[in-house]
């Protein structure tokens, strides 16, 4: 059983934590209070506000050259690296592979490669792939031929897109 000095001790422990708390609750307070009344009744104004953009005014995209302009100056040669990352399903010999062979492909009728199997998304396309065609098709392959069984998340960069492009109007 307690005896009074365990009860003692244990009332003293109890009392002390909550001096300590109640302490640290005052200090607290005087410290980080923004409340007028503990400011001379001044308002005070927040240190800094963080901007979440949620009042600004819808602001234009930045947009940078158009795809036009990029294509005009592209280079095949970089083009023919970015290639690289359509090698695995495009050859360029005038054979199919997973994708359609993409000689002569700019300019071309879409889904015109005989023997292909097309997915009816891409039969169903009746614009032939001009250059700012290929360029939508590239931005995203998915959003511009819904259902595309072409498995390739597009290339994002536009300066990447009219280098390949240019590159492929070099294939005849
Ligand atoms: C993972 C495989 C894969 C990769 C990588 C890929 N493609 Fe394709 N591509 C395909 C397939 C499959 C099709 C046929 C799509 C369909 O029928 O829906 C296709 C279709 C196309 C077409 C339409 C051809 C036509 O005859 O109408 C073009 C143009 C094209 N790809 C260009 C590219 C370019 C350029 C790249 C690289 C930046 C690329 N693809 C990367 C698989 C791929």
């Amino acid at each position: 059983m307690f005896d009074t000095m365990t009860l003692t001790k244990a009332t003293g422990a109890v009392c002390g934590s909550l001096l300590v708390y109640l302490f640290a609750s005052w200090a607290a307070d005087a410290l980080y209070s923004t409340a007028p009344a503990s400011h001379g009744g001044e308002e005070v104004a927040q240190a800094y506000t963080i901007d979440t953009g949620a009042e600004a005014p819808a602001e234009a995209v930045e947009e940078g050259p158009s795809f036009a302009e990029v294509f005009a100056a592209a280079d095949p040669a970089a083009g023919e690296k970015v290639f690289g990352k359509c090698k695995a399903c495009h050859k360029i010999d005038g054979s199919d592979s997973t994708g359609p062979h993409l000689n002569g492909v700019v300019n071309r009728a879409a889904a015109s490669v005989g023997g292909f199997g097309y997915s009816d998304g891409m039969k169903a396309v009746t614009e032939p792939w001009t250059p700012e065609h290929l360029d939508a098709f590239l931005t995203n392959p998915k959003g511009l031929v819904a259902g595309t069984k072409m498995g390739f998340a597009g290339l994002p960069k536009v300066q990447d897109r009219a280098n390949v492009i240019a590159y492929l109007a070099t294939l005849q």
